[in-house]
């Protein structure tokens, strides 16, 4: 699990890099403070010949006051609702971002080989990564001409006239996961500031550095203020900012613990609007006539693509108990074959970022195994400094710390049932409700296991993996696993209100709405439309 750096291809190797700069305001400022040096769990050689983990550079470690100024310069660009960017044209905003968009296809190359060193994602799901977040930008940018089309109109109920539009909600308080430090960030980031909001943004403790090369882009795309990124600890940064209550709308994808945590620092909670996704325990449930193949394929990719770092991966296994031997030989066997490498050699598995999580999974599998779990794959469980091997435990119970935690990494626990209620009385006693995948094929069976499904997940997949994709779909969950709606579309509804101009229908009024609509003295009065 160690690499020589001579022996990574060129392309790939990397030299550190010392980010001493944030955005604040519209200046791209450089930071004098203490700063952290970020390093990849990947090992490569040091000066003295000995292999370390590897130092990818250092980035600010910003202390509160000018967390404090990041907050004043949104708010002074929101102004309460009265600033340039809140109400400006939205055809105006949308050429801002057209702008940073094709300012961010500059560095593609920089940040996928940022993505594979800071966070261990392989390359083909790095540039996957990178492009469907430009994908998901200019996706946004269609949703919002198109949902500006339909408010491009009066409506008139009883004597009333309504020009019904979307308004923004304020300063916006952006954090984003490691697992997808770009994607799942930028899916909040962009719709927040599309609609007129202004943010605060600061990156995961993780995939920090991939944010440098875009800091400019965002400094020469959008008005000073309207984006605002920090660097540094939740602590001294997020904490601090949220006391002020000055925040309208916390947009955070991560742990419920942060994001209640969070919200209770922010002394008017009724003002508070949460964009929030969250921790999640998919199960996957194979009924007894699953085309295992299939299955098996599914599986294999649902609990372990990107290591099953990602909070819609397949995090426990309900197998009926007629086909269970079988699917559990043939799951292990396939598990045991994944191939095992550096980001760069495109590989299944890769290391994990996080340096105590081989640590983690491996006291989960212990946990398990004291309990009466067996590690089911030859190779499973096997330990080295920044990975531990995946490991498929069965039975696993309730007694195990695996049935409850979301481990986030390779480990696959399975239980077997006999009825049908077992996996849905243990999906409503969980937490969590984000999504399921079912397997089977007897719609007898698949129809009314569905209706109950439904309505205790936000998406059920049938005979596929969970997965929040393709993005136009909206991804949210129940319970502990998610706050609003995102998709391309409702991501936008998210992060807006409802406000409209209303007016009785008078000849007095109406003379002064056929002038305000050929006056273009509005920016928010207009029946033009976009194209
Ligand atoms: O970590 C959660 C991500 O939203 C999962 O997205 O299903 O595309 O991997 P994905």
């Amino acid at each position: 699990m160690k690499v020589m750096i001579n022996e990574i291809p060129k392309e790939f190797q990397i030299k550190p890099y010392a980010c001493d700069q944030y955005l604040v305001n519209g200046h791209l400022k450089t930071w004098k403070g203490a700063t952290s040096n970020v390093y990849s769990t990947i090992k490569t050689k040091d000066s003295s010949g000995e292999l370390v983990p590897t130092l990818l550079g250092s980035i600010p470690d910003m202390e509160t006051p000018p967390a404090l100024e990041a907050l004043e310069a949104a708010e002074m660009a929101f102004q309460r609702g009265q600033g340039l960017w809140p109400t400006m044209k939205v055809g105006d905003r949308l050429k801002h971002m057209e702008t940073f968009v094709e300012k961010m296809k500059e560095h593609r190359e920089e940040v996928v080989k940022l993505l594979m060193w800071e966070i261990c994602k392989n390359k083909s799901d790095s540039y996957k990564e990178f492009d469907r977040t430009v994908d998901y930008i200019i996706d946004t940018i269609e949703a919002y001409k198109n949902l500006d089309r339909k408010g491009a109109k009066f409506d008139k109920q009883g004597d009333v006239y309504a020009h019904i539009r979307r308004g923004p909600l304020g300063v916006v308080l952006c954090l984003g996961p490691y697992n997808y430090p770009l994607n799942e960030t930028f899916c909040l980031l962009i719709p927040a500031i599309i609609m007129g909001n202004t943010a605060i943004f600061k990156p995961a403790k993780h995939g920090v550095l991939l944010i440098a090369p875009l800091l400019r882009a965002f400094q020469e795309s959008f008005p000073p203020g309207v984006v605002n990124i920090l660097f540094g600890r939740g602590r001294k940064i997020a904490s601090p900012i949220m006391e002020t209550g000055k925040i309208d709308v916390l947009a955070l994808i991560g742990h419920s613990s942060s994001a209640v945590s969070l919200q209770d620092l922010h002394p008017n909670k009724n003002r508070l609007r949460l964009v929030l996704g969250l921790e999640a325990k998919n199960p996957g449930i194979i009924l007894p006539d699953a085309d295992l193949d299939h299955t098996i394929k599914e599986c294999i990719s649902g609990t372990l693509s990107y290591n099953g770092q990602r909070c819609t991966a397949l995090k426990v296994l309900y197998v009926h108990e007629s086909i269970v031997d079988e699917f559990n030989r043939r799951f292990a066997v396939a598990v045991d074959a994944l191939k095992f490498g550096m980001p760069w050699e495109d590989t299944f598995l890769t290391p994990l970022p996080e340096p105590t999580k081989p640590k983690y999974i491996q006291e989960l599998i212990d946990d398990a195994v004291s309990k009466g779990a067996k590690i089911l794959n030859k190779r499973g469980g096997d330990l080295s400094d920044n990975y531990c091997f995946p490991a498929v435990l069965y039975p696993v119970d309730e007694s195990m710390n695996l049935y409850h935690e979301e481990q986030f990494g390779p480990v696959v626990p399975i239980i077997s049932y006999k009825e049908i209620d077992e996996p849905l009385d243990a999906m409503a006693a969980s937490d969590y409700g984000q999504q399921v995948s079912l397997f089977g094929r007897d719609v007898r069976k698949i129809g009314p296991l569905i209706d109950t499904l439904a309505n205790l997940v936000c998406r059920v997949n049938l005979n596929s993996a969970c997965q929040r994709g393709p993005d136009v779909y909206p991804f949210t969950g129940r319970k502990n696993s998610a706050v609003s709606t995102l998709s391309v579309y409702d991501a936008l509804r998210s992060f807006s209100i409802r406000t409209f101009l209303a007016s009785k229908d008078t000849p007095y009024n109406k003379e002064i709405l056929e002038s305000l609509l050929n006056s273009d003295s509005s920016n928010f009065v207009s029946t033009e439309y976009l194209l």
